[in-house]
């Protein structure tokens, strides 16, 4: 990724989006990051489409208030800074959006699914493996660099990495995201 990609690139947010600059820029260099992959993939242009708006839409409501983010979110038993995902996907649900499998990647991007096609698994790594973030650099880089030849691999090495994270921090872990372990240990 060439490293002035953020001044390129604009991603375009829906006019609902509440995101700070700071988050904006994540959501760019996730965009930039999944597109790599993308291209490297040879990915077919439907699932590529989905997979670039799971990325640009994941994180629209990262910065809208609790009250917002619970009307939208409904019932989902998440801690708050959980419910973007679940309320981005309610948002896009009302204004017509059908695919299924962007919706689901939005929706649970924060916790997992077992019942993720790639575009969430895609989501779920490119989330993490994003290169703005600042801790295990070259761990993430040297994952991010296998995720085009190595898909699923990365993606069980990814969803490892976040669970050990929570176990360490004695967060609660939600059933989805044993139920994703369970499924690709
Ligand atoms: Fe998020
Ligand atoms: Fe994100």
């Amino acid at each position: 990724m060439s490293p002035d990609y953020e001044d390129r690139v604009t991603v375009d947010l829906p006019s609902w989006a509440r995101v700070s600059d700071k988050r904006r820029a994540h959501i760019q260099r996730v965009v930039a990051l999944i597109e790599q992959w993308a291209d490297e993939m040879h990915v077919l242009p439907a699932e590529r489409r989905d997979w670039l708006d799971a990325a640009r839409w994941h994180d629209a409501l990262r910065d809208a208030s609790r009250e917002e983010l619970r009307q939208l979110a409904g019932d989902a038993p998440y801690e708050p800074e959980m419910l973007h995902g679940p309320a981005a996907a309610a948002k896009l649900e009302d204004e017509g959006e059908r695919r299924s499998e962007v919706l689901d990647a939005i929706r649970y991007h924060t916790v997992g699914s077992p019942e993720w096609s790639r575009t969430g698994r895609a989501l779920y790594m490119a989330d993490f493996l994003e290169p703005g973030r600042s801790f295990s650099r070259e761990d993430r880089a040297f994952l991010s660099a296998q995720v085009p030849h190595d898909f699923d691999r990365v993606f069980r090495q990814v969803v490892r990495m976040r669970l050990v994270y929570a176990l360490n921090e004695g967060h609660t872990l939600f059933p989805e995201t044993v139920q994703l372990w369970n499924s690709i240990r």
